[in-house]
């Protein structure tokens, strides 16, 4: 959709202008002018291909794609990318200041690579958002940051059932749904999130659910598939994070277990009539499920 705009109210102007005479931008929003604080927003922008920085365009080698040019994030790219993600400025108001704390204490922990980017969790909360959620399901928890991005943009009626195996990390979590004040919204589980999700099936949970967020461990990609699948109802969205495992995928040397598994769940997605999907390359690649 290079240089269309659809659906779209309104729009970023420096987005516009960027690198005149190479404008390769592209908008799908569903807008209503002078209404878009990320807390309390009715309208939506999302914003693809946004640069054109020439070392960063790859051109696909199948020429049936029509030499397609895509961008590829390079850290000049990304930088530029993380300057436009609304949570990381000293200046920007509480709101964005906390999801900033807890990804900076983070940072200090073991694990922190595990935690998604800022521009990943925004999506996802903008996801949740289109979406009108109220109810969710986090596989994989770790420090809270995309849980709590969830937790910050759901309705005070909403909750996020947020499955974690590791108490430490936990802990950290808790304290910063406190802090932001949405423990309410927020129903921890410890424990294997297998365990938590076959309970809540038996709990007559069944598709109750409208949007989940996979991000655990990678072997077991199938497995929380299905079980979400039950959970969440149809037209709700199943996000799995790291399907593109560090490009590990697209390596036919890299023949890992945990690389294999990816392989065989992105296999399987592709050919599955019960979702439509999205694969997206943001953080680690990320597919979007929406249950039909
Ligand atoms: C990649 S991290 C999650 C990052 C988190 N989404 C964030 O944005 O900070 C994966 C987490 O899944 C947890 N985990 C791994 N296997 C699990 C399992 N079987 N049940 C529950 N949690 C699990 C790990 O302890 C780890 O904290």
């Amino acid at each position: 959709m290079t240089g269309s705009v659809i659906h779209c109210g309104w729009m970023f102007p420096q987005l516009t202008s960027f690198v005149p005479g190479r404008l390769c931008t592209s908008y799908a929003a569903i807008a209503r002018p002078n209404c878009h604080s990320f807390g309390r927003r009715k309208s939506y922008l999302l914003t693809t291909n946004c640069f054109s920085d020439v070392a960063a365009v790859t051109i696909a080698s199948d020429h049936n794609y029509g030499n397609k040019q895509v961008i590829s994030i390079t850290p000049r790219v990304y930088d530029y990318l993380l300057t436009n993600v609304r949570e990381p400025s000293v200046t920007s108001s509480w709101f964005f200041r906390i999801l900033r704390e807890l990804r900076e204490e983070t940072a200090t922990m073991h694990g922190s690579q595990m935690q998604v980017s800022p521009d990943q969790a925004q999506l996802l909360a903008m996801l949740v958002q289109i979406l009108g959620a109220k109810r969710c399901i986090e596989v994989g928890v770790y420090t809270g940051y995309s849980s709590l991005a969830v937790a910050l943009v759901l309705p005070d009626s909403g909750i996020l059932v947020a499955c974690e195996r590791d108490k430490n990390s936990l802990e950290v979590a808790k304290r910063y749904y406190d802090r932001a004040g949405v423990p309410h919204k927020v129903d921890v589980r410890h424990g294997l999130a297998v365990d938590t999700l076959n309970s809540m099936i038996e709990n007559g949970e069944g598709c109750s659910y409208d949007f989940a967020f996979v991000d655990a461990e990678k072997r077991m990609y199938h497995d929380y598939f299905e079980l979400l699948l039950k959970l969440v109802r149809a037209g709700g969205v199943i996000v799995i994070d790291n399907v593109l495992w560090h490009g590990k995928v697209a390596d036919p040397l890299v023949n890992d277990k945990k690389t294999e598994s990816i392989r065989s769940f992105n296999r399987a997605l592709l050919d599955d009539e019960r979702v439509s999907i999205s694969m997206v390359p943001v953080g680690d690649g990320m597919t979007i499920c929406r249950k039909r």
